[in-house]
């Protein structure tokens, strides 16, 4: 039997997908129709032999459970949430938990970062895990650019071997361009090694020199505290994938994900999609890949297309042109408006003959491996980078206005054009 557990993070760590996560979890954002982390449990369901999904974050759990037993009920797997009582970091979740996991005592567990956006082969990482007798975690890892790679954790591999010879997270100069795509494979005898690196802390705690501090002692790092020891012991390997993999940090990069599932999914027909419209059906000019929900009212006249994603009882006027965008669930886009490289958050309503357009911040197509650049809110004079404009939860926009690289805070009525413009 295995498991997977998907970390989920917590409240104040989507900060970068604001004003977004102000109204929904990050793991429970929209991506091609579907929440984030549904994705991952798609994924996982393909899984022969799966026994269990665990989520394991510090959301609190009335935020997380209604999509549980949603999922329950969709896939009939037990998928449970476990919620921490504070961050233990991506380590010490699984280790605070780990009676939970090895409950049942699976042959293996996964473990899914829930910001990563991919085409998830789990069947194949098993495999390749299966042909290492000594693996403790085998982990799927992909290429960036040279420059790109010092924001991800980063790895030396043995080709022979394919074992990961030095591992280094975030760091401060080049080391390889192979970088980990946050999606794992461990036996359970890691709780061992986990173990140590716990017990380690904590008895620092008691040395007369701590530089601990007040530090939870019992927050680990995967990444730094795990992997890297692990490394060059001859019980981490890497497979590596070069299929499409990118991570939800940022807003823009919801845009860019949503491209990717939308095509994923329609050559996969073997997953589980619960798609109710998927465009074809939809009666209006559809410039593909689409998703329309089966709730919303689009208007025969509009034209939407390629890459948008439109959620449950958002109407759509006539004459409305949508391009690159993803139309959150109930809001209103009243006739001959445009929207383009936008996310239009729930309940919000853009008047006629509006125009609201961004700019998209996809990976370069001309430099190769080159992944999404999640850039700051602001470049170094203080200026708003250019990217997707964003209205929160229920914002209005009045008609015949223009809002260009804009980020609308929730519940804002606007009374002009504005460009370039946070409305706080
Ligand atoms: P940055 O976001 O750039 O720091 O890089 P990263 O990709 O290494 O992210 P990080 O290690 O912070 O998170 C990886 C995944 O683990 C994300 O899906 C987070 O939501 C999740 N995560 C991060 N911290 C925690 C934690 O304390 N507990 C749990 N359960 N999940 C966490």
């Amino acid at each position: 039997m295995l498991k997977a557990v998907i970390l989920i993070g917590g409240p104040q760590k989507g900060t970068r997908f604001r004003p977004l996560s102000l109204d929904i979890p990050k793991p429970l954002f929209p991506v091609a129709g579907l929440p984030l982390i549904q994705h991952h449990i798609e994924a996982c369901i393909l899984l022969k032999n799966l026994g269990e999904i665990l989520l394991i974050g510090f959301y609190p759990s009335n935020q997380i459970e209604p999509f549980v037993n949603e999922m329950q009920r969709i896939y009939n797997i037990t998928i449970k949430y476990l919620q921490e009582y504070t961050a233990l970091g991506t380590a010490g979740g699984l280790f605070h938990f780990r009676d939970q996991i090895r409950c049942g005592n699976p042959d293996a567990f996964f473990v899914l970062n829930g910001d990563v956006c991919a085409d998830f082969q789990l069947e194949y990482l098993y495999e390749f895990h299966n042909n290492n007798p000594n693996a403790l975690v085998s982990m799927m890892y992909t290429e960036a650019t040279k420059q790109q790679s010092l924001n991800f954790g980063c790895m030396v591999i043995d080709k022979k071997t394919n074992e990961v010879a030095h591992y280094v997270e975030k760091p401060c100069s080049y080391v390889s361009a192979y970088i980990n795509c946050g999606i794992y494979v461990f036996s359970l005898d890691i709780f061992q090694t986990i173990g140590e690196v716990f017990s380690n802390k904590q008895s620092d705690l008691f040395k007369p020199d701590s530089s601990n501090g007040n530090r939870e002692a019992s927050h680990m790092q995967l990444e730094n505290e795990i992997l890297a020891r692990l490394s060059g012991t001859g019980k981490f390997f890497g497979l590596h994938v070069d299929t499409w993999w990118s991570q939800l940090k940022t807003a823009g990069s919801a845009i860019y994900a949503n491209r990717h599932y939308l095509e994923l999914y329609k050559k996969a027909a073997n997953r589980k999609f619960h798609s109710h419209g998927k465009g074809d059906e939809v009666l209006c000019t559809v410039i593909p890949d689409i998703y329309v929900d089966s709730t919303a009212i689009v208007d025969p006249s509009a034209v939407i297309g390629p890459n948008v994603s439109i959620g449950p009882g958002v109407v759509v006027g006539a004459g409305v042109r949508i391009q690159e965008s993803i139309v959150l669930a109930n809001a209103v886009i009243e006739d001959h408006s445009l929207v383009l490289h936008s996310i239009i958050g729930t309940q919000s309503r853009i008047g006629k003959w509006a125009r609201v357009e961004g700019t998209p911040t996809d990976p370069d197509p001309n430099k190769p491996f080159a992944k999404m650049e999640n850039l700051p809110l602001f470049n170094r004079d203080g200026r708003l980078n250019p990217s997707i404009t964003i209205l929160g939860c229920r914002v209005s926009v009045p008609s015949e206005t223009i809002l260009l690289n804009s980020i609308v805070l929730p519940n804002k009525e606007l009374a002009r054009s504005i460009k370039n413009e946070i409305i706080l």
